[in-house]
């Protein structure tokens, strides 16, 4: 498949570009989604307090995005805030990292245009504070036409509430045009996901270790390969995202089918008239 917008590898430090050089352009992800943690960890680390975290970790944000938009990735979907982080962090935390949100993006809606980057958002966005909202629609709009990587911002964002709110937008279709619910189709739900206009990911990324999905496009993931790196999210750059990116075409991908391999040795056995293992 033919990246969107142009490539710009010249553009990639020569560490990057040594990696990329490795990837098969046939077979790279299409679209990559990432859930951002280990910034409070970082701070942690070196004695900082936790914002100083988020503050190294919005650099990266910007740093990875610009490395998509370079290699002409269609598709980067970032878990920035979560409902569970809404509900569940200190007032004073929560309010920071909507600050953070309103400073990035008015900082860093040049670089975007620089990149050909658009920006978009899924989540429970309505229920952000107003300033916030508004900047995100101005963001969003300023950004509109570009045509090189969405970037996609999970913000008061829940897998789960956003089932039940393609559910009961769903419920609505159905009374609404009296469908038969035994006619409802994967294609139906998937209609009224917020991501609906995009491709399921190719790649979860996960940083600092952990083992959980967090509530995180549970529906989307179904198939997708995951990566998970020790790294901090405060340290994750580019090249980390061209690692991920090579390790995942190290993969295959079965979608519950069988491995071209074995497909292959069965065929083969049943020609000759042997059952294979
Ligand atoms: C997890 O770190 C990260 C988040 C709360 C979400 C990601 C937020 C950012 C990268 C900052 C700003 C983003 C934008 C788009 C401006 P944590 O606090 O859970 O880390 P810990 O598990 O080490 O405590």
């Amino acid at each position: 498949m033919i990246p969107v917008g142009t490539l710009r590898i010249d553009e990639l430090t020569a560490e990057e570009r040594a990696v990329y050089a490795t990837l098969k352009p046939e077979t790279l992800p299409q679209h990559v989604a990432i859930i951002m943690d280990g910034n409070g960890r970082w701070a942690g680390h070196r004695s900082l307090k936790r914002f100083l975290g988020h503050q190294q970790g919005a650099n990266s944000v910007q740093m990875v995005t610009e490395t998509a938009s370079r290699i002409g990735l269609p598709w980067l979907t970032l878990y920035a805030f979560s409902l569970e982080n809404n509900l569940r962090r200190p007032r004073a935390e929560v309010n920071f990292l909507m600050r953070l949100l309103k400073t990035y993006l008015e900082s860093n809606l040049q670089r975007m245009m620089d990149n050909n980057v658009r920006m978009r958002y899924i989540g429970r966005t309505h229920e952000l504070p107003a300033e916030v909202q508004e900047k995100m629609r101005w963001a969003e709009e300023a950004t509109a036409a570009n045509t090189g990587t969405t970037l996609t911002l999970a913000l008061n964002y829940g897998g789960r509430s956003e089932l039940v709110d393609a559910f009961r937008a769903l419920a609505a279709e159905i009374k609404q045009k009296h469908i038969n619910p035994a006619h409802i189709t994967e294609e139906d739900i998937n209609r009224h996901l917020y991501t609906a206009h995009m491709p399921d990911p190719d790649l979860l990324i996960r940083t600092s270790g952990e083992m959980r999905l967090s509530n995180y496009l549970l529906w989307q993931i179904a198939y997708t390969e995951i990566f998970v790196t020790e790294r901090l999210w405060p340290d994750f750059r580019g090249i980390h995202l061209l690692e991920a990116m090579a390790d995942y075409q190290r993969r295959e991908r079965r979608y519950g089918g069988l491995s071209e391999n074995i497909g292959q040795v069965e065929e083969n056995s049943e020609r000759v008239g042997i059952a294979a293992n």
